[in-house]
């Protein structure tokens, strides 16, 4: 199944099972880059979020909620004012409205304009004779910069934008953090929620919604900090898929690389930076992204964002969309403190016992969400291999529904069982089905990624025990009911594997 097929098989696979539903609203036509999560798609991100949480606890980030809207002032500080910005060009004829950087990577993939200024990449539109994809007329003779934040207005006359990131609204109570840690520098902190993004006609479906679900969390430490950080020796074996900027240029290949032998020999400025691609390094794994799946994109100069003194994109590999953007890890310096310093008037600083003297802390930070990732999850594990019976293969802990309990037939005494068993089962997310036979009922929950079924049938009222099938080999074994819940918890934490209960 070529690229695009594998696309629109998966999209209308998301649609039908209830994962994800839009543009919407769907029955007014649709707004593009605006999607619904349904019954299942919500579940299956609710789990992403709560494995980001605890990857970020785990070590040692604290989490926060800050408002989503904030006044224009905070956004001239940061910078998103005046650089958060696409190139935009319109048609001649139809009007149709793009993104420079994507007509031009579209018509012409062969070309490189990461960080190309504006006047030369409208040179490149006219050398190349780039047409309007749609009616094929000429584009225009003017590029503009299109902001990509999205104006609201606060009470009757307080300009103000939703937030861009969650990342600078993650920065404003800096005091607050100081007081809260007693003045002591490293801390973490990170922020689940919503943000937005005015985009120039997004397409990708999940992968550029206008709204969307950020997780970004933030290292806060003093620039000597960096050079001799305190969790470095822990993970300095650790080996990371590094694609360094000057190994892109000369097409050498992806490397695992140990984080001490990359800060060694500078491929890594840092120590601190290192341990933090290292987290999100665990983060992508916490959510079930196969390793063998994912490589780091080093940024190149030209290429980097305003704030960012050095970056790292996370990129996983599609079956839809081939390798994709999934996170950004940047070096901010102190470049947000400073700039709402300034704009704020008060002091961010920190007294530093070591230096003896106030600092302005810098931060890492790692920028991603639980939108991409999701879709990354149902584009990496759909199997429509068999057609009669399309699977999706989610990691256990992931899935929707974790077991559906079925009774064979709707007599005797089966149903009530079955749905005395789904009761017992509900610390789980656990379906009760009976509509349909068996084999519809199985392959219902194979398309949604239900990792067990459980089935009562009439040896049940006699041995006391029910069939378990497992999804991905439709092996089944005969459980105790009253060892069910203990070996079902076990399998779905993975503590034990289903071929062991065949031994
Ligand atoms: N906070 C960085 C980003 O949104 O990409």
């Amino acid at each position: 199944m070529g690229e695009n097929e594998y696309t629109k098989e998966l999209i209308a696979f998301m649609q039908e099972t209830g994962f994800v539903w839009g543009p919407s609203p769907e029955i007014y036509g649709g707004l593009a880059g605006f999607y619904t999560y349904g019954p299942l798609g919500k579940l299956l991100k609710n789990n992403v979020e709560n494995a980001i949480r605890k990857t970020f606890i785990e070590n040692g980030l604290w989490e926060v909620e800050c408002p989503i809207i904030a006044q224009e002032k905070i956004w001239e500080a940061s910078g998103h004012l005046t650089s958060f910005s696409d190139p935009l060009i319109f048609c001649t004829k139809c009007n149709g409205e793009y993104r420079v950087s994507l007509l031009i990577e579209e018509a012409k993939p062969e070309l490189e304009i990461g960080g190309l200024p504006n006047d030369v990449l409208l040179k490149l539109i006219e050398e190349h004779n780039i047409v309007c994809p749609k009616c094929k007329g000429k584009l225009g003779s003017e590029i503009t910069q299109h902001n990509l934040m999205m104006q609201t207005k606060v009470g009757t006359d307080t300009v103000a934008y939703n937030r861009p990131e969650t990342a600078t609204t993650t920065y404003l109570p800096f005091l607050r953090y100081s007081e809260f840690f007693r003045k002591k520098v490293p801390f973490g902190i990170f922020q689940i929620g919503k943000a937005f993004r005015n985009e120039i006609s997004p397409r990708q479906h999940m992968l550029r919604m206008r709204e969307f679900t950020q997780a970004e969390g933030q290292l806060f430490l003093y620039a000597h900090q960096k050079y001799e950080f305190e969790h470095f020796d822990s993970v300095a074996e650790e080996r990371l898929p590094l694609w360094p900027h000057k190994n892109q240029k000369e097409k050498l290949p992806v490397e695992q690389i140990s984080l001490r032998d990359a800060v060694e020999k500078n491929i890594l400025k840092n120590q601190a930076y290192a341990w933090t691609l290292n987290l999100t390094y665990k983060q992508f794994l916490g959510m079930g992204i196969p390793a063998e799946l994912i490589r780091f994109r080093q940024h190149s100069p030209e290429e980097l964002i305003f704030y960012a003194e050095d970056a790292w994109d996370v990129e996983v590999k599609l079956k839809s969309f081939g390798w994709t953007e999934l996170c950004g890890v940047h070096d901010r310096k102190d470049y947000d403190l400073k700039q709402h310093s300034k704009f704020s008037g008060q002091k961010l600083e920190i007294f530093d016992g070591e230096t003896k003297e106030k600092l302005v802390p810098h931060i890492l930070e790692i920028a991603f969400g639980s939108d991409r990732p999701t879709y990354a999850l149902l584009d990496i594990f759909y199997d429509p291999s068999d057609k009669e019976r399309k699977v999706l293969r989610l990691p256990h802990i992931l899935s929707p529904i974790k077991v559906a309990v079925f009774p064979l037939v709707n007599k005797e005494n089966l149903p009530e069982i079955a749905e005395k068993i789904c009761q017992d089962l509900k610390e789980f997310v656990c379906i009760y089905d009976k509509a349909g036979s068996v084999g519809r009922r199985y392959s219902r929950n194979d398309m949604r990624g239900t990792a067990f079924c459980v089935t009562v049938d009439f040896d049940t009222l006699e041995n006391k025990d029910v069939t378990v099938r497992d999804r991905d080999s439709h092996e089944q074994v005969r459980i105790k009911i009253s060892e069910l819940k203990e070996t079902l918890r076990k399998l779905i934490h993975g503590e034990i594997k289903f071929k062991d209960l065949k031994k």
